[in-house]
This record gives structure tokens, sequence and C-alpha cells, in this order.
């Protein structure tokens, strides 16, 4: 026995998830213009993380796809019963959300073990870590997660290290996968394509000073197109999982230099995963960002 839950992502695709009852495995299927693809889905985070009621908006989609048709054969849903343990973590406060494509979607440009092991151990990682110092202190609780970060400075010094690095982790790794798509790459579009020649001179500019601040960036960090406490674009680095946010500025797009970012795939040549990160960018979400920031 197991059961589906689909959900149509922000970018139009329907995605479908198979568990299997006794065990954390699941399959995971991306249907895409007809075609369905899977692949071993080994952990059952992305579910564990949703709450009862986006469980029960699941419910609905996958009623309405089913009676609609729309469903290929493989992902009828067979039972719509959620395990027994699917709330021992709903009551987190913050929540790792499951990749918007499959692990392999962004091939050959960033591998599938790699997206793995970074969304399912890294991203894992800091969202358990925060919500766990959070604990801790459950007035920050009310704080969305780029306010907390905001706010950095009134974290109390117990937790304050365990916060910074993992509730910057837990943002910056939210904002990473949505910038990513394999449907992405090419030049810019829209406001932020007219905003980085104007402030820039051209893409191949701003290309250029993003890479550099990503290459000189020791040890490990992030490369950021922010926009400033005056409202103006600009290429910047951060160490650790340090965010614009807690110096004032929005992160419109950012690219992760930690070496759990590329090294399986590009080894220690930084430099080359720079110039191939400009594949997978989603320029529709880094302007939807930079939109929502100027507004
Ligand atoms: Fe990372």
């Amino acid at each position: 026995m197991g059961y589906f839950f689909i959900w149509k992502s922000l970018r139009g695709r329907c995605c479908c998830y198979k568990f299997n009852d006794g065990d954390r495995s699941a399959l995971y299927f991306e249907v895409e213009q007809g075609k369905t693809s899977h692949q071993a889905f080994q952990h059952l985070i992305g579910f564990m993380s949703l709450n009862r009621r986006k469980f029960l908006v699941v419910l609905g989609a996958i009623t309405g796809a089913a009676a609609l048709g729309t469903l290929p054969a493989a992902c009828q849903p067979i039972s719509q019963t959620p395990p027994e343990d699917q709330s021992s973590e709903s009551g987190d406060t913050f929540q790792l959300p499951p990749l918007p494509y499959a692990y392999d979607a962004l091939e050959p440009y960033i591998d599938a073990e790699t997206m793995r092991f970074h969304h399912d151990k890294h991203h894992a990682g800091y969202t358990k870590n925060l919500n766990a110092a959070l604990n801790k202190h459950p007035q920050f609780k009310k704080l969305s997660d780029e306010d907390l970060l905001r706010q950095i400075s009134t974290v109390p010094e117990d937790i304050l290290i365990t916060v910074r690095n993992n509730g910057g982790g837990y943002v910056n790794h939210k904002m990473f996968w949505e910038i990513m798509s394999p449907d992405g790459g090419g030049e810019p579009t829209g406001a932020i394509a007219t905003a980085i020649k104007e402030t820039f001179g051209s893409f191949e500019e701003f290309k250029q000073q993003f890479n550099n601040a990503g290459s000189k960036r020791f040890g490990s960090g992030w490369a950021w197109l922010v926009l400033d406490g005056e409202g103006k674009l600009k290429v910047t680095s951060t160490s650790n999982q340090d965010s614009p946010l807690m110096e004032g500025m929005y992160p419109i797009m950012g690219n992760d230099v930690w070496e759990h970012a590329y090294y399986l795939k590009y080894r220690n040549n930084r430099g080359e995963y720079l110039t191939q990160w400009w594949n997978v960018v989603n320029w529709q979400e880094v302007n939807n960002r930079f939109e929502k920031a100027k507004a």
C-alpha cells in the first residue's frame, strides 16, 4: 500500500510523490508535457514538513486532477491515509521546502547527487538546527524567516551563532532552489534585465562582477546581486551563511559557493561551476524577487 500526493509547482509543473507504507522511501514523479519521469526519493522530509492544512489541499488536488483525468496511470491515488508519524515534525516553525524539480533536473550543470545531498542533508540540517534553537526562545518564532535575519542583532547570545548560521542557511537555500530551473539560462528578462543594464552597463559585465565575487570569496559563502538600502542594485558576497538581509539589503539572487554545492562534479574548479551555473538561472523568478523588493 501507499499513497500519492501531487501539487502544482510555482512554474506550473505537476509534481507527484508516491509514498510507501512501512518505510520512508518513495518514488518521485514529475509530470511535464505529458511525460513522466521518476527516480528514487529517499526521504520523506518534504512530505513530513507539510502541515495538515497543506495536506488537505494536496488531497483536493489529487481528487480534482484524477476527476479531470489529467494524471498519468502511474499517479492515480491508491490511498489517502497519511502515515502515523505525519505530524511528528509539523509543529516546527520553519519547514524544509521540497525541491521544485527532480534531483537530476539541472543536469548536466548540477548533478543529481549534489542536489540530493545539498537539499536533503545540508538544507534539512539548517532547518532542523534553526528550529531547535528557536525552541529555547520561542518569542522569535513569531517572526518570518526573513524578518528573523533582519533582526539578527536582537537574538539572544546563547542562540545567536546558531541562528545566524542556520537561519541564514535556511533562507539562502530556499531562495537558491527557486532561482534555478531546468528551463533556466539565457539572458535576463523583464524589469531586472533593464535594471542590470542600467547599473552595470551590460549583462556580460554584471556576470563578470558576480563571478568575481564568487571566486574571490575565501572559503565558504555566497555571491549576491542585492538591492541595497538606497534601492540600487549591487554585487556583493558574504561568508558562511550570512545573508544580505542581516546588512539591510535584499537578496535578488545568489549563488552558493560552498564546496558542497559543486565539489562532486567540479572538484576544486569553482570558476567553472560559476560559469556553468548561469545555464540554470531562473530569470523569471529572479525578476519576481526584484519586482517584489522594489514594490
Ligand atoms: Fe549550500
